[in-house]
């Protein structure tokens, strides 16, 4: 579990991260426009309101004329309303068309994830791919409906507000304006920092979703290891730091809040001494400094927003970062030239000096697997034994491509597997796993996912009688009850049998089972067996096998030993003549 995988270092833009949000952005744009020049309309109303207020000082209440006082009064409710409608207007024409580029980022997201090699998966902590696919993407939604429009909205409103600033009186103008440049450098610090920290945070969202995810899905270990109260710790410490985070951000928004308040209060109060000194002197009109002072206070918020806005901003750069850093990732790529006729001699399953090393293997370690020469011939049915990390799960992996080997090839009735589109391998290969998954579907779905679309009823009971799943008949709605996480509990040895199943319904013309037999009791492996070998007659079968009543079902064993093929032969010729293979039969290690 690691944190900051590729964070990227330094030197990284917001504004620049921003932008490649322009490919989701770009069906919505004209909504987006619309929507920010309403409200540059709406925001700019309320710099009307001064101009109003110094035509009543300076007219009708100067004048005793009461007529005068209730137009204007009657104007500023006009102005009050219509500027709370088009903000009203703004927020309907945006929140539709942002759904929708939520959505369409999560299912990119989504849609990437199943494409990227095993290997990504191996390497990403869960947790991180979760929380980038809810949390960062809220905070770019969020950041599209509000501070983008509004730091547009609010820019304009200020440099409008200051050119009506500077016409009523260029003086007092000047010095509302004082603060600017202290304001521009303190906030651009800040930024840098707050980057940092809100970087950190989200990452700490990404490690505490997977300490969730996995005691969710480990609860069975943590109570009867007893470890509940290691793992709330656990939790706690990550809980603890990332409060500590998310306050060191609030330390620095509300430094950057009080300077960015402060500064312009006392440049207002400056002006107000500087302008009331000129009323008395009669430099000025009393209207005049009614607009002046409330144009300088109409443009408060806009000013002060602005801190907010850009930590909104700098969060969802953030999120687009660790977004993008997913999608950035290279899917499984298939080959132009893959060959379009499909595999005809039958050949069997090739391995030719196959080497294979884990991408993330440390350099000085010696790759699992080297120089595998390995013939399975069609319809032949080869067992796969070795010890514990010997590499025969690795082995297994390579067929389907879920790997790609380092060195050498594989090759399915004479083809290379590297050179076939990696559909057409899955075509080919079927496979069932040690740890049999079932997704929150029927036991049916669950089943025929290892088919074509056209697989029926039948071939649905064929493949259950096939892995002795006759117990399917006896569940309360047959084989469509809902099994998988929201659905019905299945025991271990179950849940093998559906994987089995799963693997062989679509009836492959090669099979890579990786020990899918090892929960089921002595009797039910046999009666298993007896049926798989009705169907591995005519199938191409590579089984990795610990019992020896697994082992006899195979026509041939390969003994893999520290990553290399040490024997092939038949279960007797090892067991007589290589002392590993007879020392693994005999129950020396599993
Ligand atoms: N995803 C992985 N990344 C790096 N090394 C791995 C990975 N999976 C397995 N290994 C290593 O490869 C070796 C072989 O593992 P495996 O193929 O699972 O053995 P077996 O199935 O024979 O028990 C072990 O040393 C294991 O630590
Ligand atoms: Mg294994």
């Amino acid at each position: 579990m690691s944190t900051t995988l590729e964070s990227a270092a330094g030197g990284r833009s917001a504004v620049r991260t921003l932008t490649r949000l322009w490919p989701y952005v770009r069906p919505v744009r004209k909504r987006l426009f619309w929507a920010a020049l309403v409200a540059v309309v709406a925001s700019c109303m309320s710099l009307v309101f001064p101009l109003v207020l110094k035509w009543m000082v300076d007219g009708p209440v100067a004048e005793g004329d009461t007529a005068g006082v209730w137009l204007g009064a009657l104007l500023l409710l006009g102005l009050g309303v219509a500027e709370a409608l088009l903000f009203g207007f703004r927020r309907w024409l945006v929140a539709r068309p942002l759904a929708g580029v939520e959505a369409s980022m999560r299912a990119d997201l989504y849609r990437h994830l199943q494409r990227v090699p095993v290997a990504f998966h191996d390497r990403w902590a869960s947790g991180q791919l979760l929380s980038r696919g809810t949390t960062d993407l809220m905070l770019i939604r969020l950041f599209l409906a509000f501070p983008l429009t509004f730091m547009v909205v609010n820019g304009a409103t200020i440099l409008v507000g200051v050119a009506l600033l500077l016409a009523q009186d260029w003086t007092l103008g000047l010095v509302l304006l004082a603060p600017v440049v202290p304001l521009v450098v303190v906030v651009s610090y800040f930024e840098a920092r707050f980057a940092d920290v809100a970087r950190r945070a989200q990452d700490q969202v990404g490690d505490l979703t997977t300490v969730v995810e996995e005691s969710v899905l480990g609860i069975r270990i943590i109570k009867g290891f007893g470890r509940h109260r290691s793992q709330a710790r656990a939790f706690r410490d990550l809980s603890r730091t990332l409060r500590g985070t998310e306050l060191a951000k609030a330390r620095l928004l509300a430094a950057i809040w009080g300077v960015i308040t402060t500064l312009p209060e006392l440049a207002i109060g400056g002006a107000l001494v500087l302008g009331s000194v000129q009323v008395a002197d009669g430099d000025l009109s009393a209207g005049t400094l009614v607009a002046f002072l409330s144009t300088a206070l109409a443009l408060r918020w806009p000013v002060e927003s602005m801190g907010f806005l850009l930590a909104m901003s700098q969060e969802a750069a953030t999120a687009t970062e660790r977004y993008f850093e997913v999608l950035d990732a290279e899917p499984e790529s298939d080959p132009d030239t893959a060959a379009a006729s499909g595999p005809d001699a039958a050949d069997g399953m090739r391995f030719e000096g196959v080497s294979f090393r884990y991408p993330d293997a440390d350099d000085d370690t010696p790759p699992t697997l080297t120089g595998i020469d390995l013939h399975v011939r069609t319809g032949e049915t080869m067992a796969l034994v070795g010890a514990t990390g010997s590499g025969k799960t690795t082995l297994t992996a390579l067929v389907p491509r879920l790997h790609d080997v380092s060195g050498g090839r594989i090759t399915l009735d004479g083809e290379d597997i590297a050179h076939l589109p990696r559909q057409r391998v899955r075509e080919l290969v079927s496979v069932a796993f040690e740890e049999p998954t079932l997704f929150s579907a029927s036991v049916g779905e669950n089943v025929l996912m290892g088919a074509g679309p056209d697989a029926g009823e039948q071939d649905l009971d064929h493949a259950l009688s096939v892995a002795q799943a006759d117990f399917v008949h006896e569940l309360p709605q047959g084989a469509d009850t809902q099994v998988g996480e929201q659905g019905l509990s299945l025991s271990g040895g179950q849940r093998q049998r559906l994987a089995l199943a799963r693997a062989v319904v679509g009836r492959p013309r090669f099979l890579v089972l990786d020990d899918p037999l090892s929960a089921l009791d002595v009797h039910t492996e046999a009666l298993v067996e007896a049926a798989l070998r009705r169907v591995l007659k005519d199938t191409t079968a590579l089984v990795v096998a610990h019992r020896p009543s697994t082992v006899l079902l195979a026509d041939r064993v390969a003994l893999l030993s520290g990553g290399r093929i040490a024997a092939v032969g038949t279960h007797q010729e090892l067991l007589r003549d290589n002392a590993e293979y007879a020392w693994l039969m005999s129950g020396g290690s599993k």
